[in-house]
């Protein structure tokens, strides 16, 4: 099969979350499967001055965007180490903003006061991205059979590909995969954007594009697309329900004939103890322990922390936002820093959750570390050195870092939802008889509960080290690679392919055993 992945970011490219390691590792995997693929995604800023191999190409493109023309430009790079073509679409006024030190991001700026807001202009130079795709379509190295979209970004495609060029192409016109990686990011734009996107006003109603007197491109790719798949099973069923459906629940119970939920992989040529190359020295199952002490040994000499080896030391890797329990965290931090433990926050996102966790260092500098900041190589370096990893999410589509944890033998405590719920079983005295027991979890959304989960972690870490190390080899010794999933989004592309997708006949999310 001929595979082009769509998306508004891809590592190394361009990272704000786990969505770019996704589509740095998904289109690998498959191609080892056997199958042709290429990757599309904006030229930002930070990819032209990344130090990545651009080609020019000869496909120039001339996109209609409201009354007028907006040219743009396919550049050719590949995804490093591979063959595996990435095209980039060149347009300096729309995506080369990016600059981190004076806070412009990828989607949002950082307004004066310190708040994050969207770009006035997120609509066209989304609308644009989608259009650019398909009229720079016969100009890429094959043509696809299957378009794999993922989020909002990419959301208007299939609207696109239906409504506007399925008819002019003189190709086939392919099949269209939404993913979802995160509902709560619905693209909503004021409806007089619908003369931007040059699709008919008809189709603003609540069964197509419109949400609340609004455009969302969210719907619009849920509706059109030709098969949905989001990135747990659990979170599947999860986002059919008021509780995490983000008002779009409706919809996607409309369509959950066509909804099917794919766990995310983990690349572990790039998350693994054994060889990563940010680690000061390589650890696997046998040597965890002396692996471990020694990565903390480094981070504690670059920080200048006491070295306390019965200490436990928590760790957390996330983008500072609602999601992901950020408000539990600031509810529960006086306790927490009562307790004898240590305590790092790699993270960036909002400016009120910065400043909670600045004023904490302060209180509890010898405790505490907040790194505000994206860094890469840290990651990595806190994977390897933490005991514990610390995920209270209010919602989780996947997760990434748990997965990471498991191999870098660093427990897990999680809150029991969406992809955390389907990788972590708790610590019970039948899941240790079971051998499943890989961390520890909790189910209800209060500060009570998250608090409960990690004291059980701690008292297991302390005072019973042999029940530690078997949690630590159960987890280390999962294999979460990106094969198994690629099987799955092979199986999913087949059935595209196979016409199977009505969303009546076709399988759907709760029968179908993924
Ligand atoms: P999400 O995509 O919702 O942010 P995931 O768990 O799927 O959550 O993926 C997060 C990814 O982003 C992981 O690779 C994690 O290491 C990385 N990450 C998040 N924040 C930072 C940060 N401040 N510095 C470095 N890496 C980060
Ligand atoms: C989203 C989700 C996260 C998921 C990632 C990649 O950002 O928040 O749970 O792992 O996408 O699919």
């Amino acid at each position: 099969m001929n595979i082009l992945y769509i998306s508004p970011e891809i590592a190394p490219f361009a990272k704000t979350g786990g969505l770019a390691d996704v589509l740095a590792a998904l289109p690998r995997a498959v191609a080892r499967r056997g199958h042709r693929v290429a990757l599309a995604m904006p030229l930002y800023r930070c990819v032209r001055q990344g130090g990545f191999d651009l080609q020019t190409t000869d496909n120039s493109i001339q996109v209609p965007l409201g009354q007028r023309w907006q040219p743009g430009r396919w550049l050719r790079g590949t995804l490093p180490g591979t063959d595996i073509p990435v095209y980039f679409l060149e347009h300096a006024e729309f995506y080369e903003r990016d600059d981190p030190a004076s806070g412009a991001g990828l989607y949002q700026y950082r307004l004066p006061q310190g708040k994050m807001a969207d770009y006035a202009d997120n609509s066209s130079r989304f609308i644009f991205f989608c259009r650019a795709v398909l009229e720079g379509l016969s100009g890429f190295d094959f043509w696809p059979d299957i378009l794999h979209l993922n989020d909002w970004q990419t959301g208007l495609i299939p609207v696109y590909v239906k409504k506007i060029y399925a008819p002019r192409w003189s190709s086939k016109p392919p099949k269209t995969l939404l993913t979802i990686h995160n509902l709560a990011y619905k693209g909503l734009f004021w409806h007089w954007d619908m003369p931007l996107t040059g699709l008919d006003w008809s189709l603003f109603n609540w069964r197509e594009l419109e949400f609340y007197g609004k455009i969302s491109f969210l719907k619009a790719g849920i509706v059109f697309a030709d098969l949905l798949t989001t990135v747990s099973r659990r979170y599947a069923l999860e986002i059919q329900t008021p509780e995490y459906g983000c008002g779009l629940e409706g919809v996607l119970r409309e369509h959950r004939g066509k909804l099917v939920g794919i766990l995310n992989g983990v690349d572990y040529s790039v998350w693994d103890p054994r060889h990563d190359p940010y680690l000061p020295c390589h650890y696997d199952v046998a040597t965890v322990t002396a692996g471990k002490a020694e990565c903390r040994r480094v981070l504690h000499q670059r920080w200048n922390w006491p070295c306390r080896e019965r200490t436990p030391l928590v760790v957390m890797v996330s983008r500072l936002v609602e999601q992901k329990g950020l408000d539990l965290i600031q509810q529960a931090a006086d306790e927490i820093l009562r307790w004898d433990l240590q305590w790092v926050i790699l993270g960036l996102g909002e400016p009120h959750y910065h400043q909670f966790l600045r004023q904490m260092q302060n209180r509890h500098p010898q405790k505490l570390r907040a790194a505000l900041e994206f860094n890469e190589p840290l990651a990595h370096l806190l994977e390897a050195a933490g005991d514990i990893f610390l995920m209270p999410s209010r919602f989780e589509p996947s997760g990434l870092n748990q997965l990471y944890s498991l191999r870098y033998g660093t427990v897990p405590v999680v809150r029991r939802v969406g992809g955390l719920a389907d990788t972590i079983t708790d610590c019970t005295p039948e899941t240790l008889a079971a051998g499943t027991a890989n961390g520890f979890c909790f189910e209800e959304y209060t500060a009570h509960a998250l608090l409960e989960a990690l004291r059980r972690a701690i008292w297991t870490f302390r005072d019973h080290p042999d029940i530690w190390r078997q949690l630590q080899r159960t987890g280390m010794m999962q294999d979460f690679s990106w094969d198994r999933s690629a099987a799955e989004y092979e199986a999913a592309y087949r059935r595209l392919l196979a016409g199977n997708n009505d969303e009546s006949g076709g399988r759907n999310c709760e029968s179908s055993g993924h």
